[in-house]
């Protein structure tokens, strides 16, 4: 069973993260808070201590980690041919939300990368997370901290019921700050190309990188398009219940004040949209608050298994600013989407 460390993921003790920092030493396994998710990692150099995230994790082989260093002058440890205009723009996205693609560095070995000859990398913006990073040493490979599927874990309870008998130690850190992954951009062509939408929205990223081309796939539309990052293709964020998304609010406030729907569905919807519901409610936060939404939205899918009914059905969100990462999250979690009550009945029953 793994050791369970209470710290304040702002003012961590120094005692129980040079604990971890030995842990990833000795080629342990470290759940760990980063502003966004919890990550499960590993020494990025050992290749045999990465290979247990990989078993931790059920992760299949070709999904490669993200690696997590303390400060950009260390970033020629991981990575190669930096082009020098490129430093000036990631002094401005790191620490933060934002992972960036380079040619690998000849000490990551492969099994990281899934095969591929880069490597993806970025600087938390948590004073943990780069406590940690720092009295270990050596880059830290860190996957979301969630079993393969399952929901990201933004909150260090549900670390535990998860990895518990999976790892060698826990951070107890609550709740992350901003909930929702890194944005990953591959900076390693002519134009930069997003691969992931993320915490930080790419209108901001624009203004630092120039264009960034915006796929379909990475706002989660097309099935069949063939993934940029391998993670992308696999099934994702599944909570293990039914969760259908409404193609607008007024269907969603409809379905909320539907009384022949009560014990069987949970709406997922604003806290004013809860505070009118008939039917059960988890709360995203206030209407329109994107950011609230995207810090809720993987807990509320944990929560949504744990209440008895049967089916979620989810608000759509605009996909400005966080929406277009909130919304890939939710078309990955959900089952379905749904136009009117008719065919939510039939979906349902
Ligand atoms: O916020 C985050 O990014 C969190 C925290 C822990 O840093 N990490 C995270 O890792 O979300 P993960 O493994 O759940 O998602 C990383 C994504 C995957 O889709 C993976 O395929 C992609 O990044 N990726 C990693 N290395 C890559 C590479 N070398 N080339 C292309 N895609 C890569
Ligand atoms: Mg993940």
């Amino acid at each position: 069973m793994a050791t369970i460390l209470r710290t304040d993921q702002e003012n961590p003790a120094e005692d129980e993260v040079r604990e971890g920092a030995r842990v990833i030493r000795e080629g342990g396994l470290v759940v760990f808070p980063t502003e966004t998710v919890y990550g499960l990692g590993a020494n990025a150099f050992s290749e045999e201590a990465c290979r247990k995230i990989f078993k931790a994790k059920e992760r299949p082989a070709d999904n490669p980690l993200i690696v997590h260093i303390s400060s950009l002058d260390r970033l020629n440890e991981v990575a190669e041919n930096v082009p020098h205009d490129l430093i000036g723009k990631l002094e401005k996205v790191w620490p933060g939300p934002v992972t960036l693609l380079f040619h690998k560095g000849s000490l990551i070995p492969d099994l990281v990368t899934g095969g591929s000859s880069l490597v993806a990398v970025r600087i938390p913006a948590n004073k943990l997370a780069l406590r940690l990073i720092e009295l270990a040493g050596v880059p830290i490979a860190a996957p979301s901290a969630n079993v393969s599927t399952r929901p990201s874990i933004t909150d260090s309870r549900y670390a535990i019921s998860e990895l518990e008998g999976r790892v060698d130690l826990i951070f107890d850190s609550g709740p992350t700050s901003r909930g929702l992954e890194s944005t990953i951009i591959d900076v390693s062509g002519k134009t930069p190309v997003l691969l992931r939408a993320g915490s930080k929205p790419v209108e901001e990223l624009k203004e630092i990188f120039g264009d960034i081309e915006v796929t379909d796939f990475a706002r989660g539309m097309l099935e069949s398009s063939i993934p940029l990052a391998p993670g992308m293709k696999y099934r994702h964020y599944s909570p293990n219940k039914k969760l259908f998304l409404a193609s607008s609010l007024e269907l969603l406030h409809i379905v909320a004040g539907n009384d022949s729907l009560k014990g069987r569905v949970v709406i997922m919807g604003s806290d004013e949209l809860c505070a009118s519901s008939s039917l059960a409610c988890i709360k995203l936060g206030p209407e329109g608050d994107h950011h609230q939404a995207g810090r809720r939205l993987f807990s509320a899918l944990r929560e949504l298994e744990q209440l008895p009914e049967p089916v979620g059905v989810i608000m759509p969100f605009s996909e400005a600013g966080t929406g277009l990462a909130i919304m890939n999250r939710i078309r990955k979690a959900s089952t379905a989407a749904f136009s009117s009550l008719e065919e939510l009945q039939k979906l349902i029953f």
